[in-house]
């Protein structure tokens, strides 16, 4: 994709990899309006970013979704760019009782929001030009994390929501592309410095190059084998990558 004179929208842009992805395209001469719930910080990454706006959504509620479209598309009429990043990731136990408000939380916020948002702009999206659609799905789409298995199984569904939507968007004039991440040290799960995880400003820069390569799939080479993942190794594989993490967890804060 092109990556200057767009006019971007970004759902979760107050913090992590939204606020690094929007701050990098903004200094790239891109319109940027980052969203999320938290005002101040809306508030805090605009200051820092002459140029750059904000609204407030919450992506768990499908009137603001509407009525958040429906704004962007009169306040900014070049729209051409939707970046689908918010997202919530809670631990839970797929063997025991999983609570239903944080799985039900999980799923509204991780699936139904990026289908949602991208329902409520795709007509506005189809008469631009070089409109994008971007998914942030995971790593964890290919192989799931067994302590995280509702935000694994989201995941996997982004994945496939984007493979058919990029399928049915063919010759419409609307890219849809996934990034998707490995374990990156935000907020997410708890910002530790855990050596596994990668650093916020290395991902950002190797995501940047790779929407602009022009890519469906973005993702960084080490994680290869495990986007490589599903054939008919997978259980065993599957196996291998959640004995690893248990047998060395990956730390969930104080
Ligand atoms: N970090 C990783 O290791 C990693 C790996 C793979 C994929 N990802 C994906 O990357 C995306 C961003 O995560 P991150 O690592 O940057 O974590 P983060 O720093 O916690 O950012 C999450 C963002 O999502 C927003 N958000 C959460 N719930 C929302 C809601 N109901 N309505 C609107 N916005 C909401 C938050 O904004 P407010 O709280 O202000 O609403 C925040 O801006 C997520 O989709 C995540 O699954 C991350």
């Amino acid at each position: 994709m092109k990556t200057s004179g767009n006019t971007i929208f970004i759902t979760g842009g107050t913090s992590g990899i939204g606020r690094g992805i929007a701050e990098a395209f903004h200094k790239l001469g891109n319109q940027v309006i980052i969203s999320g719930r938290r005002k101040a910080l809306l508030d805090e990454v605009t200051k820092a970013n002459p140029g750059m706006r904000s609204v407030e959504l919450d992506i768990q509620d499908p009137q603001q979704i509407k009525a958040v479209a429906a704004q962007l598309v009169k306040d900014f009429p070049t729209l051409n760019v939707l970046f689908n990043n918010a997202g919530i990731m809670p631990f839970d136990d797929a063997a025991g009782a999983i609570d239903d408000d944080t799985a039900v939380a999980t799923v509204t916020t991780n699936l139904l929001g990026p289908v949602r948002m991208t329902s409520a702009l795709l007509p506005h999206l189809k008469t631009q030009q070089d409109a994008v659609v971007i998914h942030n799905s995971s790593v964890l789409a290919f192989v799931p994390l067994a302590s995280t298995a509702v935000y694994s199984a989201t995941k996997a569904a982004i994945h496939s929501y984007a493979l058919s939507q990029r399928f049915m968007l063919a010759g419409s004039g609307v890219r849809v592309v996934e990034i998707s991440p490995p374990w990156v040290d935000t907020d997410l799960i708890y910002k530790s410095g855990d050596s596994r995880a990668m650093p916020l400003p290395d991902f950002v820069a190797a995501t940047m190059q790779g929407l602009a390569a022009g890519k469906d799939e973005v993702y960084v080479d080490a994680i290869q084998a495990l986007r490589d993942n599903p054939g008919s190794g997978e259980h065993g594989f599957v196996n291998a990558f959640n004995q690893s993490l248990k047998d060395n967890p990956i730390p969930v804060g104080h």
